[in-house]
């Protein structure tokens, strides 16, 4: 199995952890990449001796370079799939073709509820009683791509921002490792928007 994972992240890397701390995942991620140079993610990374690599979005003109440029990292790693964990950039449609189906990303909402940027916030002030998480495969649109895995949280009467960003983040790290596993494992079955996750490992007869 050819499994070499790339971590794309901006933030404190939580999610980046419980991925490097997953038994089948850990082993196969060999880069980490952020847009942000003080992003805790690469301390995470460096800890454990995983190539960590700052691409200064300031040093190229437009969003096509800087895309060439992360994507030139990924080729020089040898990456073949590639997870966002909290990564706060748009992936451009030249990335996007070379991993096409092997890019997930993490998402603290139900999608299709509650896109963008502030998922936790705008569930809360939307006042939904439950919320949740979602990997889905990325597609050119933003949130958009076909759904892995998902996970309901509830919302509490008293909840803010800090308290149902908590209970979000203990979600994405049971859940995201698990759907990142389905994708390097090769057991995704994409039927339009439908994917399938298979319990068998192809080819090896193992089950998960
Ligand atoms: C997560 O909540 C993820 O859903 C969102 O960004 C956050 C990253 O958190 N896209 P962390 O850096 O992994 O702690």
């Amino acid at each position: 199995m050819d499994a070499r994972v790339a971590v794309l992240a901006s933030g404190t890397g939580t999610n980046l952890q419980a991925l490097m701390d997953d038994p089948v995942v850990g082993p196969w991620v060999v880069l980490v990449l952020s847009d942000r140079a003080e992003a805790g993610a690469l301390e995470r990374a460096r800890a454990r001796g995983v190539p960590a690599v700052f691409v200064d979005p300031a040093a190229y003109p437009d969003r096509a370079s800087f895309d060439r440029a992360v994507l030139s990292e990924l080729r020089s790693h040898d990456v073949r799939f590639v997870a966002m964990a909290g990564f706060m950039r748009i992936l451009g449609p030249e990335l996007l073709r070379a991993y096409e189906g092997r890019i997930i990303n993490l998402h603290p909402a139900l999608l299709p509820s509650f896109p963008g940027a502030h998922g936790v916030r705008d569930a809360l002030a939307w006042g939904v009683k439950v919320t949740g998480v979602t990997a889905h495969l990325v597609d050119e649109e933003l949130d958009h791509g076909p759904i892995v895995a998902q996970e309901a949280v509830p919302v509490l009467p008293d909840d803010d921002w800090d308290s149902l960003a908590e209970r979000i983040h203990e979600a994405e790290h049971r859940m995201y490792p698990k759907a990142v596993r389905a994708l390097v494992e090769g057991r995704l079955r994409v039927e339009g928007r439908v994917v399938r996750v298979l319990e068998e490992i192809p080819g090896t007869g193992a089950r998960t």
